[in-house]
């Protein structure tokens, strides 16, 4: 089943259903904001206070960070993470191949508003694929005559049962720039929170995030970097949406900082995850 509604705050929805799980999806930035396998909790996150408002990226589920990760590199006024998450996407196809799959392509193009943010022509798309795993690409395709470098990432917010029990298993050995002290460290072991974690580890590897009653596997392609963040009770206090950092984690699929991809004219780089 795929059906598309307006929600009260006039925000296009679209939800899917089938044998294996259940999804739903705002047009505005292509943003899946709920994933279910049947019979399981939820897998992703999102903040109870969900304000849908136009402009806003809503916080929780998997927004999109594109053209850029975080704050502009050269323009700290232009908007963190880019445009991608605040813009309205067109579904341009759906399809339901069998009883456990679901297939939706959403798609953002250049208009006056993105090159007045970013002076390029391009094309990026979202597949989507909903099923017993969890498939989200991004393909930016550069249709402009000039090269582009595009930094992003799939800023997954997960659902975790407490925050006190989270072991991230994958990033050990692999070394991560601290935005919070401005250092580079090497990770030992794996990762467990007692704090704010704002991080941009330089590798992708697979990973498992178990929270004590369950695990949840996040297999990255097409990028080289992981970004892991929770904003901890004072900065969670401080932000009008973040109504539970306890029970989240994020654990974001990026091309962050040195691992931003050069896409040639005409080319396309394709930033995935599965998370199963
Ligand atoms: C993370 C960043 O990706 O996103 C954090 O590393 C940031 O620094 C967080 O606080 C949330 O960003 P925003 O713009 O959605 O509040």
């Amino acid at each position: 089943m795929i059906r598309s509604h307006k929600n009260k705050d006039g925000f296009t929805v679209i939800e899917v259903e089938n044998r294996q799980a259940t999804a739903k999806l705002a047009l505005q930035g292509a943003h899946l904001f709920h994933y279910q396998k049947q019979g399981e909790q939820p897998l992703l996150w999102c903040s109870k206070l969900r304000y849908f408002r136009h402009g806003k990226a809503i916080r929780g589920g998997m927004p999109i960070c594109w053209p850029w990760f975080g704050k502009h590199p050269d323009d700290p006024a232009l908007p963190q993470h880019g445009f991608a998450r605040t813009s309205l996407f067109e579904l341009v196809a759906m399809s339901e191949p069998d009883e456990d799959t679901t297939e939706l392509v959403l798609q953002l193009k250049d208009s006056p508003e993105s090159l007045a943010l970013w002076p390029y022509l391009f094309r990026l798309r979202l597949v989507v694929v909903i099923g017993r795993t969890l498939s989200v690409a991004l393909i930016t395709l550069n249709q402009d005559q000039q090269p582009f470098t595009v930094s992003s990432a799939l800023h997954t917010y997960f659902t975790v049962d407490h925050i006190d029990n989270v072991k991230v298993e994958g990033l050990a050995g692999a070394t991560y720039l601290d935005t919070l002290t401005g250092k580079t460290v090497q990770q030992v072991g794996n990762i467990a929170i007692n704090a704010e974690v704002d991080r941009v580890y330089h590798a992708a590897p697979l990973i498992n995030l178990h929270d004590g009653v369950r695990t949840i596997q996040v297999r990255p392609e097409g990028s080289g970097s992981t970004v892991v963040w929770n904003p901890w009770q004072e900065k969670a206090e401080s932000m009008a949406d973040m109504d539970d950092y306890t029970t989240m984690l994020c654990i974001e699929t990026a091309n962050a900082m040195q691992d931003a991809r050069l896409v040639a004219p005409g080319a396309e780089h394709t930033l995935r995850v599965e998370l199963f």
